[in-house]
């Protein structure tokens, strides 16, 4: 008797007797014969119940995902499917073990279920049963070994850090949990293990890995949960090269052997400015073309107002280039992309067409030199679109990003399978908030300014990088990381530039300021969204899709209804009082 989960029987197995076991995935009464699909997290094994056979009336009772155990003996199917491993077979069912009846459930488990997002978070274990996450889950489970496996050769030694611990600030809001024992006080969450991991290099560990739970309370959106993983690792006595040496070999490794795809090439590098100047955004989709082009000196004596206030007032006149765009997009067409730039501050978007000849909102206010010079910076020929926004660099960057992307997945320029791979290296150390006046870290405060631009890291910080780094990969952001200061003066030159009063500095982080002062060796390391790489290649757009029990974008879970309210002893003996 073979004892087989439900993805395991062929042809070769006819006439042999069978245990199998599942849930009832669909039934077919066909009157002289019941049909029944075995479900289990492999995959679909058709049962067969005879007329003359005893068990037929029990099996009609059958109702979807019953939990069933059967013996039977392996044929030849008479219609077969082609479409499923073991669409060959069936089983003629000889014996019927009903180990529990369920419920009709809310929602159809199959991987084309029309149930609402709320209902499938609601029964999220029922959601889990379909085909389509299991697979999901599997490949979770399979890339978190293959992870493992990897940093273990590589002698990178596993830990586990605190989950109750003190606020490090990564640029979201901390989520807190109040102390009883020490009234009026607060851990918080990680956002991630930044700092101890640090820490764990100054007690002479020399090389870390973590799947990290991190949890920020921030804004979510389709790659954002609350609560997620990290592959987090740091390395002593290291430099940035054996770094990014090391993440490239890791991803190499669980694309290969997860995967089955082989990346042989080093992964390009782009720095920062140029990530900005060409595509507009620091995490550049690098599958297409369609850069961003600066026009000022197209335009540098123009007639245009528009575009002489904007050069006047500082700004920038940029486009992209649509080729064989010039048929495709219609007035209307231009209009919905002209309001969709509005949300980053563009006041308009302005066009031009060419074709036999030159076309566009803006022809009537060009010179022929312009158009010329236009279409030379922009490498424009018969049909194509050229698209150009003129505002201040940020929002024209922001604009034509976006545009570039939008049309190339309009237009389907893009290719799903390709993996571009990409660093950004060179970031600014500072990005100044005019609102709040005053600088923030653009990695976190804890990033090494390069060597060459230390000295200016206080007197002026708009022009000091980071040996920070980012990986890329289909316009989305996978990994960040960076070399750490290992000196307690550098850290404190940083925390001065933040705004941060010495006092604060000490409040906030004197135990890790004095922890550099005991011999800390040089560090780096990285941190990849693991549920961002299971988002690519599970191929799908959605990080719900790969965690098992996630948050709806308002950060709740509907199926334990968390967050909930907790009642008034609780609060009392934590001393909090409800406001409202
Ligand atoms: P960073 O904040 O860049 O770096 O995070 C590293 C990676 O974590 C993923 N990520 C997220 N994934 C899902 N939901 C979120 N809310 C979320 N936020 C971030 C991204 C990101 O690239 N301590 C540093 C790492 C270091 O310097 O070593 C850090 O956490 O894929």
């Amino acid at each position: 008797m073979i004892a087989c989960h439900n993805n395991f029987l062929t042809i070769e197995h006819v006439g042999q007797p069978v245990t199998l076991q599942g849930f009832v995935a669909k039934r077919r009464d066909l009157g002289n014969l019941v049909f029944v699909d075995l479900r289990d997290q492999h995959g679909i094994t058709q049962l067969a119940f005879d007329v003359d056979n005893d068990l037929k009336n029990i099996a009609a009772a059958l109702k979807n995902e019953y939990v069933i155990r059967i013996q039977g003996i392996v044929r030849e199917r008479s219609s077969k499917n082609k479409q499923i491993k073991t669409g060959d077979i069936e089983v003629n069912v000889t014996n019927l073990l009903i180990l529990n009846s369920a419920a009709q459930p809310p929602l159809l488990i199959q991987d084309d279920t029309d149930a609402l997002e709320d209902t499938r978070l609601k029964f999220r274990y029922l959601d889990l049963r379909r085909p389509k996450l299991q697979k999901i889950m599997r490949l979770r489970h399979d890339m978190m070994q293959a992870v493992r496996g990897f940093l273990n050769d590589e002698d990178f030694m596993e830990f586990d850090t605190p989950i109750l611990t003190k606020s490090t600030p990564e640029g979201a809001r901390d989520y807190i949990v109040p102390s009883r024992v020490s009234k009026g006080n607060f851990y918080a969450l990680p956002q991630s293990p930044q700092l101890f991991k640090q820490l764990l290099m100054i007690s002479g560990f020399r090389k870390y890995y973590q799947i990290a739970k991190c949890f920020r309370d921030e804004d979510l959106r389709s790659d954002r949960q609350p609560e997620f993983t990290q592959i987090d690792i740091e390395m002593g006595f290291t430099n940035q090269e054996d770094v990014l040496n090391v993440s490239e070999r890791l991803i190499k490794h669980v694309m290969r052997t997860v995967h089955g795809v082989h990346l042989t090439e080093p992964f390009p590098r782009m720095t920062y400015a140029d990530a900005m100047r060409l595509y507009g955004s620091d995490k550049p989709d690098t599958r297409f073309d369609m850069k961003l082009v600066d026009l000022s000196q197209c335009f540098s004596s123009t007639a245009f107002n528009v575009f002489k206030q904007t050069l006047e007032q500082g700004g920038a006149i940029q486009a992209i280039n649509v080729k064989e765009g010039a048929a495709r997009f219609s007035r209307k067409d231009l209009d919905a992309l002209t309001e969709s730039i509005k949300t980053f501050g563009a006041k308009g978007l302005a066009f031009m067409r060419f074709e036999e000849s030159v076309s566009g909102s803006i022809a009537k206010f060009m010179s022929a030199t312009e158009i010329e010079a236009l279409q030379e910076a922009t490498a424009a020929t018969q049909g194509d679109l050229v698209l150009i926004v003129a505002s201040t660099l940020d929002v024209v960057r922001a604009s034509l990003g976006y545009l570039r992307r939008h049309i190339a997945k309009q237009l389907g320029l893009i290719d799903a399978t390709q993996f571009d791979f990409t660093w950004i290296i060179d970031w600014p150390m500072f990005e100044y908030d005019t609102d709040t006046a005053r600088y923030y870290a653009l990695h976190h405060p804890f990033t090494r300014p390069k060597d060459e631009d230390k000295a200016r890291v206080e007197s002026d910080p708009d022009t000091v990088l980071a040996a920070a780094y980012d990986l890329v990969v289909q316009g989305q952001e996978l990994g960040g990381g960076s070399m750490r200061i290992h000196e307690p003066l550098m850290q404190q030159s940083i925390f001065n530039v933040l705004g941060m009063e010495e006092a604060e500095q000490r409040e906030k982080f004197g135990f890790f300021l004095d922890a550099l002062t005991y011999g800390a060796p040089p560090h780096g390391g990285i941190a990849f969204g693991f549920d961002r790489f299971v988002m690519l290649l599970g191929g799908t757009d959605n990080i719900r899709d790969v965690i098992a029990f996630p948050k709806t974008s308002s950060a709740q879970c509907l199926m334990t209804e968390a967050p909930s309210r907790v009642d008034g002893r609780q609060l009392e003996e934590l001393a909090l009082k409800k406001t409202n």
